[in-house]
């Protein structure tokens, strides 16, 4: 199978499309700047003018938002995709946040003992049901403390399986129930345990703005990131241009880098440094990188793996 980056599928794409809302406030404040324009001209009350201005700059600048803000014409959930048959598959779903959107992604696992986990969850709808439908989930898990959003509705249809949560999660969402943290409850579960049977764990200590539990399956030697990795550039669907505009001034556009937030929020470099270290210099053979936001690594060898690693987070190390 060929090695390299691999994308979402997004069967359907085309470009951008205004909501009627955002269309709806453009048209009315240019109708305003025109008909006080009629007004205006001819007139010199001070007032007036002032009301023009400030009409005219509400419309060039509510243009220019629209133009950046507008969201890509692709669906809102991308269908299932297997990444390694029988063992995992992907999913996207599209996010906003501040006006730059993107998709991010849903992974789930089949583990050993025939059950499934689900790592950062996303809206829950018919397809999920389908897939879901004779099969056990037994582990719901919010690997970051930016995604969490949907786990609580998972929680509540899946009322058996057990909630793992990134630490900062429990202080978003205090209504949460959940067994713990899910790098804790991974190192101290033991061997009669499915997650901790497959799964190694870490948490990304030394941050101040962002958190994560990065995960290792051990059965398919993969890694799952959520935030500490973003991969998105020319050969990505389903971003708008206020992301796109972001990525390039923070030199992210075609390169794997951290979140921003990650990037600008590194409290204690010394345990940054070591916990990448860990990643980087541990046992984990790495063959595959799933990330949460991007185009995912798979089919490749520990060392290309750990290249892209290190290319990654460079300048953090
Ligand atoms: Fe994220």
């Amino acid at each position: 199978m060929e090695s390299g980056y691999q994308r979402l599928d997004v069967s359907e794409h085309r470009r951008c499309r205004c909501s009627k809302m955002q269309k709806f406030v453009w048209l009315t404040g240019f109708l305003l700047a025109l008909a006080l324009h009629v007004v205006v001209v001819p007139s010199s009350s001070t007032w007036l003018l002032a009301v023009y201005y400030a009409s005219v700059g509400f419309v060039v600048v509510w243009t220019i938002l629209l133009y950046l803000m507008e969201k890509a014409d692709v669906p809102d959930l991308t269908p299932i995709e297997c990444i390694v048959p029988e063992k995992i598959w992907c999913r996207g779903y599209l996010v906003n946040i501040s006006g730059a959107s993107c998709y991010s992604r849903t992974t789930i696992i089949h583990l050993n003992d025939g059950s499934y986990c689900v790592h950062s969850p996303c809206p829950l709808d018919d397809i999920c049901e389908q897939f879901f439908h004779g099969r056990t989930v037994s582990y719901l898990l919010a690997p970051g403390d930016w995604h969490h959003f949907h786990i609580a509705a998972w929680a509540q249809r899946f009322q058996t399986a057990k909630v793992l949560i990134c630490p900062g999660v429990e202080k978003k969402q205090p209504l949460l129930n959940h067994n713990g943290f899910i790098h804790d409850y991974i190192a101290s579960a033991g061997n009669d345990d499915a997650l901790s049977k497959e799964f190694e764990a870490v948490f990304s200590a030394g941050f101040d703005l962002m958190h994560e539990v990065v995960m290792y399956h051990k059965v398919t030697r993969h890694l799952l990131l959520v935030d500490l990795v973003e991969h998105i550039g020319d050969d990505y669907v389903g971003y708008n241009r206020c992301l796109r505009l972001f990525w390039c001034l923070f030199g992210m556009w075609n390169q794997g880098k951290p979140a921003p937030e990650y990037q600008f929020g590194v409290g204690k470099k010394d345990e940054v440094r070591r916990f990448m270290r860990e990643i980087l210099e541990g046992d984990w053979k790495i063959e595959g990188i799933i990330l949460s936001h991007g185009n995912n690594l798979l089919h490749v060898t520990n060392e290309e793996s750990k290249e892209f690693l290190r290319g990654a987070w460079k300048a953090m190390l």
